[in-house]
């Protein structure tokens, strides 16, 4: 039997989720509902479709797959690449992550201080594996900070469901041993 719960179906799920009148109040829950779609909608159809790829005009190559008026949904795919990992970083929103090809080496941290020095940023190891197809995790602030590498050949297809649009968010990047972290905006973490 082919698998028909897809790209499609899962932004629909994700906007009943998500886009509820005032707001979702209980954001872990909503994230909590949603990943197990994000996993079902990993084998299903649609996240190579054409139809939703970008970067054509030198951009960065990629897909868009649904983004709301208030940028409060965003449901992309992004490409990284081996021998580029990212930096520590974190998104200061809500996020599934959903891996759809390569393997890629996981790493997420928790916050240990409570953020009211400036510059300074206390982190510890939470998680550190290598994950394949069909594989998701939440990401919850302040706890929501990450590194991926692409650790097998070639590029590695990543879903990300988030509550913003990292284009325009405030975000860190963090230097672990150091327990540092300094403000971006507007970049990429896919290099
Ligand atoms: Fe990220």
């Amino acid at each position: 039997m082919t698998a028909t719960y897809g790209v499609k179906e899962f932004v629909e799920d994700a906007r009943r989720i998500m886009e509820v009148p005032g707001g979702v109040r209980d954001r872990e829950a909503a994230v909590r509902e949603l990943e197990p779609l994000l996993r079902r909608a990993l084998d299903g159809p649609g996240w190579t479709d054409p139809a939703y790829a970008t970067g054509a005009e030198g951009g960065r190559r990629g897909y868009r797959y649904y983004e709301n008026r208030d940028g409060s949904l965003f449901v992309y795919g992004v490409f990284f690449r081996h021998g580029h990992p990212t930096p520590v970083h974190d998104h200061v929103t809500w996020g599934i992550i959903g891996v759809y090809s390569g393997l890629q080496r996981t790493t997420r941290y928790r916050r240990l201080d409570d953020g009211s020095t400036p510059g300074r940023c206390s982190v510890a190891l939470e998680e550190d594996s290598v994950l394949g197809h069909g594989a998701t995790y939440p990401l919850l602030p302040p706890h929501d900070i990450h590194r991926i590498e692409v650790v097998s050949e070639g590029e590695g297809l990543s879903i990300h469901v988030l509550g913003a649009d990292l284009r325009r968010q405030r975000r860190r990047i963090f230097d672990v041993a150091a327990g540092t972290c300094e403000e971006v905006e507007g970049v990429t973490m896919a290099r």
